[in-house]
């Protein structure tokens, strides 16, 4: 049976229910506003593009997978985030880094906890080299002991950092989000 905000992401024009997760932390947090140019990091299907564009964001997004979405200021890139191409393909500076990557689930707790671990290490690494001074980064992460690292890690190249649910999570996942705001560049 289809959720409530599947449902309501259907009705609303939006390509996946997790775009109320993005519109829900920004209504928070305030991470992308109007202007912002903004790198999306596993774009597909592409409801985190929609809300940055009606937000009056430009983006780039980047997905393993082809995303189909026609928007003026959006464009769009087939590729890996570990590909050694990826800093000639995407090179310029960005407001706003989002990652909401994620493996394809094994069913192997640890595993996907690693894959996990390892997509939001990549995407800290961009957002690093990306970054325009005071933007912000957002990422998605599994729970496990280690993704605490990364929460520490990122203490040192933002002003504030937090982790956190959007309440549209799906009940039982074990998905969190860091945010990072106002990054110092080094
Ligand atoms: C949960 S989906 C993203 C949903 C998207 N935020 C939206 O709102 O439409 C996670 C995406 O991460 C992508 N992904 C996983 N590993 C990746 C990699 N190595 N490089 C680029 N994208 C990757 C997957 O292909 C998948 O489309």
């Amino acid at each position: 049976m289809k959720d409530k905000l599947t449902i309501k992401a259907k009705k609303e024009g939006y390509k996946a229910r997790s775009a109320y997760k993005l519109l829900q932390l920004n209504n928070k947090y305030n991470l992308i506003k109007k202007g912002d140019e903004v790198l999306d990091l596993g774009c597909w299907p592409g409801s985190w593009l929609q809300v940055c564009w009606k937000t009056g964001c430009e983006c780039i997004g980047v997905d393993l997978r082809k995303t189909n979405l026609r928007l003026s200021n959006i464009k769009t890139y087939q590729l890996d985030v570990f590909s050694d191409k990826f800093f000639e393909v995407i090179n310029e500076k960005f407001d706003v880094v989002l990652s909401d990557m994620a493996p394809n689930t094994s069913g192997n707790i640890e595993i996907d906890q690693f894959k996990s671990y390892e997509l939001s290490e990549r995407a800290f690494e961009i957002a690093k080299k990306l970054l325009k001074e005071n933007g912000n980064f957002l990422v998605k992460i599994f729970q496990s002991e280690d993704a605490n690292e990364l929460l520490n890690k990122m203490r040192k190249y933002f002003k504030f950092v937090k982790s956190t649910k959007p309440v549209s999570s799906k009940k039982g996942s074990k998905e969190i989000y860091f945010m990072g705001v106002g990054f110092i560049v080094g």
